[in-house]
């Protein structure tokens, strides 16, 4: 379909722990065409800087279309100033989804570091209507990077966190819960986004156990429409960018260091 370009009405923002923040908007529109793994590509600035859209994986699209972010540079504190009623420049949905499981897979484990988790709220929407095991490994660096994931929770799916310094759950890398789950070369499918470092541990681990998956990529984009090159990765095909050819990629396809 077509990019869709609107300014829409800010809903709701909230702070859901002490690093992440929830910003809702109402976008009928963005809401029936989007799909997991997408994001929109948001104007956080009413002037000149910052002067890129940044992009945001679509967290939620109910009600509401939802993003999920770290204010953590200009344009993301800009976001986070924004209050019920402002208006939002938005642009989307952009990049290929997640490809979904075939019929035979039984399990889904996700896996995610840090604000990687932005995509798998909505990946679980919809993949609790299949009524497959689904499960999240999360890593976050401290308490301040976890947040309740009680939505996870309501749709089914067992949420296992670590952290690096142990303040909650697991003391460790998202990797320390890999022994949490019974992985089936068979029936198990993973998605993953996060720290490259990170997907790469799940990538070798995937190959290794005969596992498949899909990762969402991130890179610093400008266009985000596949015109600049600008957010290019190597994949075992050549060149890809993640705007475009992805955020989803096969795990097995995709260079990660
Ligand atoms: C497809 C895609 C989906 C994304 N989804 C989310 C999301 O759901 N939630 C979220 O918080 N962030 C997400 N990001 C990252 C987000 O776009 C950046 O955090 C944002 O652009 C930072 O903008 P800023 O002006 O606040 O900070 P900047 O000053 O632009 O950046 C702050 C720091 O973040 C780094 N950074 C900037 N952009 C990226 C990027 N794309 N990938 C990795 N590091 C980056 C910079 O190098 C710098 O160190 C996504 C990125 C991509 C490409
Ligand atoms: S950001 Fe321009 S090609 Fe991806």
């Amino acid at each position: 379909m077509d990019q869709i370009q609107n300014t829409y009405k800010v809903i709701s923002n909230e702070k859901l722990c002490q690093q992440f923040w929830c910003l809702s908007f109402d976008a009928p529109d963005l809401l029936k065409e989007v799909k997991p793994g997408q994001f929109v590509h948001i104007r956080s600035n009413e002037g000149l800087e910052p002067f890129f859209r940044r992009p945001f994986s679509v967290y939620r699209a109910q009600r509401y279309v939802e993003i999920f972010y770290e204010a953590k540079g200009p344009g993301t504190r800009l976001l986070a100033a924004k209050t019920k009623g402002d208006p939002l420049d938005v642009l989307g949905p952009l990049g290929t989804p997640f490809v979904l499981p075939s019929l035979d897979i039984k399990q889904v484990v996700m896996i995610a570091g840090g604000i990687g988790v932005a995509p798998m709220l909505i990946l679980s929407d919809i993949l609790k209507k299949r009524k497959l095991d689904l499960v999240l490994l999360y890593g976050g660096r401290t308490r301040a990077h976890v947040y309740p994931m009680k939505e996870f929770k309501d749709n089914g799916v067992k949420v296992h966190i670590a952290t690096d310094d142990g303040s909650v759950g697991v003391k460790g890398r998202v990797s320390d819960l890999f022994e949490k789950v019974k992985f089936n070369s068979h029936d198990t499918f993973i998605y993953t986004c996060g720290p490259n470092p990170m997907m790469k541990a799940v990538q070798d681990f995937a190959l290794k156990n005969n596992i498949k998956g899909q990762a969402a990529c991130e890179e610093i984009m400008a266009c985000g429409l596949g015109a600049c090159l600008g957010c290019s990765i190597l994949t075992k095909h050549g060149y890809k960018t993640v705007c475009h050819d992805g955020p989803a990629f096969d795990l097995d396809d995709v260079i990660l260091h």
